[in-house]
């Protein structure tokens, strides 16, 4: 496994592979690895020849600073976990390699970026679709790899792809769970032993909440999830939104459409999880 820090060392490296006629995936990561991204890598090193793996905690996604100074980094135990799972280059620049001069582009992907996360967390999918459209280029993949958590997310970068016209499939991943059902992130390693005992209560209550709509509406399983989070102290709700899973947009009947999707975000303590469920997928 090689680990390049420049552009230029990776540009020079991923040549001489694609001269060789072979494919190239990238996983776009922020480090602080876990299980979640170990299997977008395992399914990478799978379906391609080469799997470039980005590690690179971009500034220009997060609107609170304090939450950026406090992201995890631990560069040397993700290399380690990478040669594991079998990735064959980490990309892991500076930022000053990302960003010689400032970013001044801005991104529109409406309606999907004005709710949810696009809502609550100003100009976050903008830095998102800046740095990962830096990559693109960078890396110039055949495929890359999101994780379903990022239900939102990975919504915009595949409309960021159909509206600059990259030709890379974009694959999305399921959500990995802890054997306890939390969802796998980055995050739970800043979460106290008392607020993970809490955190629990988001993939139980969306777990439950499946069963529940099967005989109740729309209505009353929202209200039965937000009652769920709102009575457990030290969970603050920051939105549940039951969506379509195309255009994200709130739905108010489970007729309204095929592929129904609850979105949360909440606050455990002072850390900020998300987490979503998906309720009917007829696509
Ligand atoms: O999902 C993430 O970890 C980040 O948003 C991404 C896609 C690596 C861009 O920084």
């Amino acid at each position: 496994m090689k680990v390049v820090a420049t552009k230029a060392e990776l540009k020079e490296l991923l040549d001489g592979f694609r001269n060789e006629g072979k494919s190239i995936a990238l996983v776009p990561t922020m480090g602080a690895l876990h299980q979640g991204h170990a299997s977008l890598v395992r399914r990478a090193v799978a379906e391609n020849d080469i799997t470039v793996v980005s590690v690179f905690v971009n500034p220009t996604q997060f609107n609170d600073k304090n939450d950026l100074k406090n992201y995890p980094r631990t560069l040397k135990a993700d290399c380690a976990l990478l040669e594991q799972v079998g990735a064959d280059v980490v990309f892991a620049p500076a930022v000053e390699e990302m960003y010689p001069e400032e970013d001044t582009r801005t991104f529109s992907f409406a309606p999907l970026d004005a709710v949810m996360e696009g809502a609550c967390r100003p100009g976050h999918f903008n830095g998102v679709a800046q740095i990962v459209s830096k990559l693109f280029y960078a890396v110039e993949p055949d495929r890359a790899y999101f994780g379903e958590k990022d239900f939102q997310q990975l919504a915009i970068i595949r409309e960021m792809v159909r509206q600059m016209e990259f030709a890379i499939e974009i694959v999305g991943c399921p959500i990995v769970r802890e054997n306890d059902g939390l969802a796998m992130s980055s995050r739970n390693t800043l979460l106290t032993a008392d607020e993970r005992e809490r955190a629990l209560t988001i993939s139980r209550t969306l777990f439950a909440s499946l069963d529940f709509a099967k005989d109740n509406s729309l209505a009353d399983t929202k209200a039965f999830v937000e009652g769920a989070i709102n009575d457990t102290p030290g969970l603050e709700l920051e939105y549940y939104q039951i969506v379509d899973g195309n255009t994200l947009q709130e739905i108010s009947q489970w007729g309204d459409s095929d592929y129904a999707v609850g979105c949360i975000a909440l606050f455990c303590g002072k850390i900020r999880l998300i987490d979503n469920i998906v309720y009917k997928n007829k696509k």
